[in-house]
């Protein structure tokens, strides 16, 4: 358990893979600002944590604006003081679509919620993260890797976003450590968001050698494991949570 004060910010907070998260780093002692542009969700994750003896935060925020990621770290300094982990981990599907009928104001929204969001998210909280000696985790997907028919979209902005990890890397050596996860298709209340078309949830499955979708408890332990010390020598990577899907 660390008992140091530590704390970090987890976007997404309210549902899926960043309710694993923020309540994983809860057990171990962090301090959690749970990010959600859904207030309740957000809400409803901090009053878990708390229920099991955590210390958590609830902020409701829309991670693709500036101003909310900036109201967004002042609050978890008001709270917190201090910001060790930034998990850039909120994220929307695209619903499986050709190329061609894809909307210019659909691929805006993506890539500004799932890929612009990091960038913000950098920005504002990095002067916080060079005084603790950081760590940035970015939400990628195994998308960035091994496209699947008709996320043209999804796939550019989860692509963006390894690449945004490897320049932050490179960037912000020594002080802060960035690193991605790319989880293959995971159980979350995302996944059927992405179905259509040819792309069905069984068939996603079948393109994973382990047999079976990733969980959200699956990624939350990437996540604790880049975010610690264990991984102390370990920035820029694209680590796969995918169960065989990218070999
Ligand atoms: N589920 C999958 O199959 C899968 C696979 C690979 C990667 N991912 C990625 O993992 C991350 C988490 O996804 P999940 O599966 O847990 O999804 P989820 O839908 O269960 O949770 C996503 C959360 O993000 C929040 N959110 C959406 N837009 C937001 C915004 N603008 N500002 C703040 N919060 C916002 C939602 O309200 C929701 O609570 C996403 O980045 C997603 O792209 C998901």
């Amino acid at each position: 358990m660390d008992r140091s004060g530590k704390s970090v910010i987890v976007t997404g907070a309210g549902s899926g893979m960043g309710r694993a998260v923020s309540k994983r780093f809860a057990e171990r002692g962090k301090r959690v600002a749970c990010v959600d542009v859904d207030a309740d969700a957000a809400e409803e994750t901090a009053v878990r944590i708390e229920r099991d003896g955590g210390d958590s935060l609830a902020i409701e925020a829309d991670v693709s604006r500036a101003t909310d990621v900036e109201t967004m770290v002042e609050r978890t300094i008001e709270a917190f003081g201090r910001i060790d982990v930034l998990h850039n981990n909120a994220g929307i599907p695209q619903r499986a679509t050709p190329v061609e009928d894809v909307s210019a104001d659909e691929w805006d929204r993506i890539l500004d919620v799932n890929l612009k969001s990091a960038f913000l998210g950098a920005k504002y909280a990095l002067p916080h993260l060079r005084r603790s000696g950081g760590v940035i985790l970015n939400t990628a997907s195994t998308a960035a890797i091994r496209p699947r028919t008709g996320l043209s979209a999804y796939v550019a902005s989860k692509g963006g976003m390894v690449a945004l990890t490897k320049q932050l890397a490179y960037e912000l050596a020594p002080d802060v450590r960035v690193n991605a996860l790319c989880p293959v298709a995971t159980d979350t209340p995302m996944l059927t968001g992405f179905a259509g078309g040819d792309l069905s949830v069984e068939g996603m499955q079948e393109t994973i050698p382990l047999g079976r979708l990733a969980e959200p408890d699956d990624v939350a332990a990437a996540a604790i494991f880049l975010a610690s010390d264990d991984a102390a020598m370990i920035t820029g990577t694209a680590l796969e949570v995918d169960g065989g899907r990218d070999i």
